[in-house]
């Protein structure tokens, strides 16, 4: 049984890895190798992580993870960017464990979250242009197409800002 529920940090570990092995799935074919880098070790080392799961407030609601068996299969975490608008900042999944409506749990959650505890009508998240793991999910959720902007350091790689009322 998959169950859902708040990161403590006991899931340290395991979201370091669902995110690390996702990041390199997801952008592997279509991204340098320096730049995952960079981002794993700024966004996913465990001195980080282990901060993010024992904080939780309107701008980082903390991680939510999909366990089973005691394992960490999905991670996720979001915060709000605006008196009524939240924002999905991060979602991965062990690769091997894609197209089971892992996702939509994990989404689910941080929705609830923001709109219960916070009074999010609206939610946006952000993602690379051409990451096709990722923005057919966001748009099967409703998600729209807003606008894109580059990375100033990367100017090849676009993020693209999508967004839908919840
Ligand atoms: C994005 C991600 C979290 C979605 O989770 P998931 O558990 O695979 O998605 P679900 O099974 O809940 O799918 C929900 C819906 O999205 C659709 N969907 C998900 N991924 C899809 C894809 N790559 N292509 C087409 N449709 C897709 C599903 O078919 C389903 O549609 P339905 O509601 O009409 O049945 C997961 O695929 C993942 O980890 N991807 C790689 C990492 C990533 O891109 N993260 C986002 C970075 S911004």
């Amino acid at each position: 049984m998959i169950k859902i529920m708040k990161a403590n940090e006991s899931h340290v570990e395991g979201i370091a890895r669902v995110c690390t092995e996702g990041y390199w799935a997801t952008y592997g074919d279509t991204h340098s190798k320096e730049w995952i880098e960079r981002v794993i070790k700024d966004f996913y080392n465990h001195e980080r992580i282990l901060k993010e799961v024992t904080i939780s407030n309107r701008d980082w609601g903390g991680y939510f993870v999909a366990v089973e068996e005691g394992k960490v299969i999905g991670a996720a975490g979001g915060g709000m960017i605006g008196d009524e608008v939240g924002e999905l900042f991060v979602i991965y999944l062990d690769p091997t464990r894609r197209k089971e409506g892992i996702g939509t749990k994990l989404l689910d959650a941080i929705t609830k979250q923001q709109k219960e505890e916070y009074g999010a009508k609206e939610q946006w998240v952000s993602v690379q242009k051409g990451n096709r793991k990722g923005i057919p999910f966001y748009e099967a959720k409703g998600f729209k197409f807003q606008y894109d902007k580059a990375d100033p350091e990367y100017p090849a790689y676009i993020k693209l800002r999508h967004s839908r009322k919840i």
